[in-house]
């Protein structure tokens, strides 16, 4: 399976993008290309080929979590040595108002799930974290079968279950 999203690039029209909330919007406008020449994220595109305009963009970062953070049952199967769990930062995840409510947001979580699954193969990370706004972005995760962690207000996904997603 292919993915459907690129790297953001200077072509991609960043200014006309708009989710309807200013901090993922002004995050693109003006933050992500610094971001990327800095190394600190990586930010990919879904572009509608027809009107040019950016549909929805999502951002990659490893990071991690404190074993302690996650739920026993999953602390059971896991080595004591480690204390910190690698981990895969979906850091923003946006549609524009133009897509929104037609599967764009579904179909960018997937393409995201499936790049980080591909990664962990071979930069190891037990997780996509995600540390979403507010309610609505919380919803949005919980539907997709994100728990929450304890005290940060992110959620994860296990890489394992992402892989049955995809084998
Ligand atoms: C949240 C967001 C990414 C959803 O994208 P979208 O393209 O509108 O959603 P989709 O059309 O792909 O919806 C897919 C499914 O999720 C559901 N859904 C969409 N938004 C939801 C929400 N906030 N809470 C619960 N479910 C939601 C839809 O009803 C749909 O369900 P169905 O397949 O059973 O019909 C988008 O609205 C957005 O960018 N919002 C502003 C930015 C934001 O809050 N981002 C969140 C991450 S920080």
């Amino acid at each position: 399976m292919s993915q459907l999203t690129h790297l953001l690039a200077a072509t991609h029209r960043k200014a006309e993008f708009s989710c309807g909330k200013e901090i993922l919007d002004g995050y693109l406008h003006r933050q992500a290309s610094q971001d990327v020449k800095r190394k600190l994220t990586a930010c990919f595109i879904l572009e509608d080929r027809a009107s040019g305009l950016i549909q929805g963009y999502y951002t990659l970062s490893n990071n991690s979590i404190p074993l302690s953070v996650v739920p026993a049952y999953l602390q059971q199967k896991l080595p004591k040595s480690y204390t910190f769990l690698p981990t895969t930062l979906l850091g923003r995840l946006a549609i524009d108002h133009r897509y929104q409510g037609q599967g764009t947001g579904k179909l960018l979580l997937v393409d995201a799930l499936q790049r980080s699954y591909e990664i962990s193969k071979t930069i190891g990370s037990f997780a996509v974290v995600v540390d979403p706004l507010d309610q609505e972005a919380e919803n949005f995760y919980l539907k997709y079968g994100f728990i929450k962690l304890p005290d940060s207000g992110k959620m994860f996904l296990a890489m394992q279950t992402i892989k049955s997603l995809f084998e």
